[in-house]
């Protein structure tokens, strides 16, 4: 049995909690947050019997196998250090650090104390992404020409939450224009070659809405756009040679369509995952790995995170968008 501790009990944490109820190999023991009766609520919805608000006495239970670092971005790569030092493996939400500076030194300590840690890129193991990739890469569609993607929703207007703060590492980019960037990427094997990107910023200084053209080294261009201000039609389309893939809400997709001139393939989850919310595929490949001693996940392997994470501080460049964070790399 692979146990899980959870460090930052919030909202992503009672998703993935909820799906690793349907992992056999994995079980979530032990939670950590800085309310006692805010953690003691959430491990009473779980079952999960040990509730820590004192984080050195998290972080030392022996009976935690895995740390799941849920807290908002800014605490990413301090959360993940702090598991690592007390020897637990890892699993850190997306963005995995506030820039890739930040990530190559969570990787280094990783590295160092032969511990495995992966970003929680759970679209990577979506069963509609894999099978969108197996048509692409099959050829169904020819050469990739073109890509379109995007993700807006109108979020929470709090100043001073994660959403809006700076100091939270708030704005698009990061919190949700982090799934087309990274789709990109992952379709193109690499980095941008160009970025071009504009942003409309909030009162509180971090991007309202972002909109990217990222051109890859063979000339394919990815057209994508972040919102964090209004809802958008939020779908992946994949253009090439003879027809197009689509995915419809692709961070999280249960469906996957290629259209072809002469026919349409279709893709639909299995209905029994309706139960789930799909966070299950990414800890099982974790279980998986972690019986198999390996240190990185072959999907989300550590280059791929260092990659993503310099296309974010590329493209927040182009856009001027600079955290408190930056300062130290
Ligand atoms: N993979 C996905 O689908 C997905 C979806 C949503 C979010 N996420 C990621 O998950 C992370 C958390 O997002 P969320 O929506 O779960 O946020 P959230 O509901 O605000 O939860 C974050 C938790 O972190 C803890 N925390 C520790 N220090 C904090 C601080 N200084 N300020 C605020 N909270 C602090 C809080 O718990 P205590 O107050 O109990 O300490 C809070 O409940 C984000 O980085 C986000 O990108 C991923």
């Amino acid at each position: 049995m692979i146990n899980f501790g959870v460090l930052g009990a919030g909202a992503i944490a009672e998703k993935f909690v909820s799906d690793l109820k349907m992992v056999p190999q994995a079980k979530c023991v032990a939670a950590y947050g800085r309310n006692l009766m805010r953690v003691t609520d959430f491990c009473t919805r779980h079952q999960v019997d040990m509730i820590y608000d004192d984080l050195d006495a998290f972080l030392n239970d022996p009976g935690i196998d895995v740390v799941y670092v849920a807290t908002p971005h800014s605490l990413h790569a301090e959360g993940a250090v702090l598991a690592l030092q007390a020897g637990k493996h890892v699993i850190c939400e997306k963005p995995f650090a506030m820039n890739k500076a930040e990530a190559e030194a969570v990787f280094r300590l990783a590295q160092s104390k032969g511990l495995f840690i992966m970003e929680a890129l759970w679209t990577l193991f979506l069963p509609s992404i894999n099978r969108a990739l197996k048509w692409i890469e099959a050829g169904e569609i020819g050469e990739i020409k073109a890509i379109e993607a995007n993700f807006g929703f109108v979020g929470n207007n709090d100043p001073n939450g994660r959403l809006l703060n700076p100091a939270l590492g708030g704005g698009a980019l990061l919190d949700v224009g982090i799934y087309p960037v990274l789709i990109s990427n992952r379709l193109m094997n690499g980095v941008p070659k160009q970025i071009r990107a504009c942003a409309k910023m909030t009162d509180t200084h971090v991007d309202g809405t972002t909109s990217m053209i990222l051109t890859y080294e063979n000339g394919v261009m990815a057209t994508l756009n972040a919102s964090i201000e209004t809802q958008m039609v939020n779908s992946l389309r994949v253009y090439g040679e003879r027809g197009y893939v689509e995915l419809p809400s692709f961070w999280m997709a249960d469906e996957a369509y290629c259209h072809l001139d002469a026919k349409m393939l279709s893709f639909k989850a299995d209905p029994t995952e309706n139960q789930q919310q799909g966070y299950h595929h990414e800890a099982s490949a974790l279980c998986e790995d972690l019986i198999s001693m390996k240190t990185q996940n072959d999907k989300v392997p550590h280059q791929f995170t260092l990659n993503l994470m310099e296309t974010l501080d590329r493209i927040r460049k182009e856009i001027g968008l600079v955290y408190q964070m930056d300062m130290k790399a």
